[in-house]
């Protein structure tokens, strides 16, 4: 995963295979609701977006203590779009998106439901980016908030509740929005804190939209690698023989690892940057690309459908277990 901060949500770990139980220590849970993680530094979003106003809060570090550092404040951001609001004394309604564990770029390109139901709504939209992502990171820099379990406490979905709690009744505030009501929505990880927000404090929201919200998937609550059955299954139900050929190349990868020049034959075959230094890495690679194919984007079917297709189809009629995943790289 290329959020090593992820690991500190309150996930269920999924895993594909017996061939990957002795990995998952470093396995966690995809919940983001795109695989963009992160935009580039240098995206503008008010330059594509030019109805938003973005804004920072003094947002306090620990809502759940009192001692000395628990008054901290890191600067949290949220975004307004007041174009279609019908305004205060209209009672028009503030529907809030609570981020998840991404950037706020990520919700403001990809959340239609806001920009289909703003303007029907004529409600004021109002963004907020989840703490310890983005910009809104606590301790000045994201370097130093993430730098040891001290610091990384305060990250916690209880904590973020909060802060949304705070920022949206600021906002209703600034609005003069006391009768406005307002609506969460998240989606995903996102999802869960929306539902949560409505039954932690429904002083605050009226009602919550959880968009794809894994509410339950807790470990011990549901089948352990319930998550990884279903992408399985998409694969299997695409075409047997390309299920087949993955479910082969976990072996195969470890055969060739145990090797004594083993990773560095891997790392030629899948043309990695810099020399493997153990096979999970490329375990792990794969796993991704299997598993996003079949959780993100419109129509998965298509994505696993052009995998499979390679896989099945090798060109020069290669046969090798290898060369044939090779080609969903
Ligand atoms: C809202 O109502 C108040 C009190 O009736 C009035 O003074 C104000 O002009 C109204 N605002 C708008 C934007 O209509
Ligand atoms: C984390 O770093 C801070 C500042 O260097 C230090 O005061 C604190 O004791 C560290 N915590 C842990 C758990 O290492």
């Amino acid at each position: 995963m290329s959020f090593p901060f992820t690991i500190l949500l309150p996930l269920v770990f999924l895993i594909l295979s017996p061939y990957f139980v002795s990995f998952t220590h470093s396995k966690v849970a995809r919940l983001g609701i795109s695989p963009t993680t992160r935009p580039t530094e240098t995206v503008d979003a008010s330059a594509s977006t030019s109805d938003l106003k973005f804004f920072y809060y003094d947002q306090i570090l620990d809502h759940f203590s009192f001692t000395p550092e628990s008054y901290q404040t890191f600067q949290q951001r949220y975004a307004v779009d007041s174009k279609h609001w019908a305004g205060a004394n209209a009672s028009a309604p503030i529907l809030a998106f609570l981020g998840e564990e991404a950037w706020l770029e990520v919700d403001l390109h990809d959340v239609g439901f806001f920009q289909d139901n703003g303007p029907r709504l004529k409600a004021l939209c109002v963004y907020i980016e989840h703490r310890y992502y983005g910009m809104s990171m606590p301790f000045g820099s994201a370097k130093e908030a993430l730098k040891n379990a001290t610091t990384l406490g305060y990250l916690n979905a209880a904590q973020a509740l909060a802060d949304y709690a705070a920022i949206l009744v600021h906002v209703k505030e600034k609005y003069s929005a006391k009768h406005s009501p307002i609506i969460v929505v998240g989606a995903s990880y996102g999802g869960m804190l929306a539902a949560w927000f409505r039954l932690k404090y429904p002083h605050i929201a009226l009602g919550a939209l959880a968009s794809s919200a894994p509410l339950l998937y807790f470990e011990d609550t549901r089948p352990k690698y319930g998550y990884y059955h279903v992408i399985t299954n998409v694969f299997k139900e695409t075409s047997e023989r390309c299920y087949k050929t993955i479910r082969k190349s976990w072996r195969e990868i470890d055969r060739v690892a145990a090797k004594s020049n083993g990773l560095l034959i891997l790392s030629k075959k899948f043309r990695t940057c810099a020399p493997l230094s153990r096979s999970f890495d490329i375990k792990d690679f794969l796993d991704s690309i299997y598993a996003e194919a079949v959780q993100f984007k419109g129509n998965p079917g298509d994505w696993v459908a052009t995998l499979c297709n390679a896989i099945d189809n090798p060109p020069n009629r290669k046969n090798y277990v290898l060369d044939r995943i090779l080609l969903t790289c």
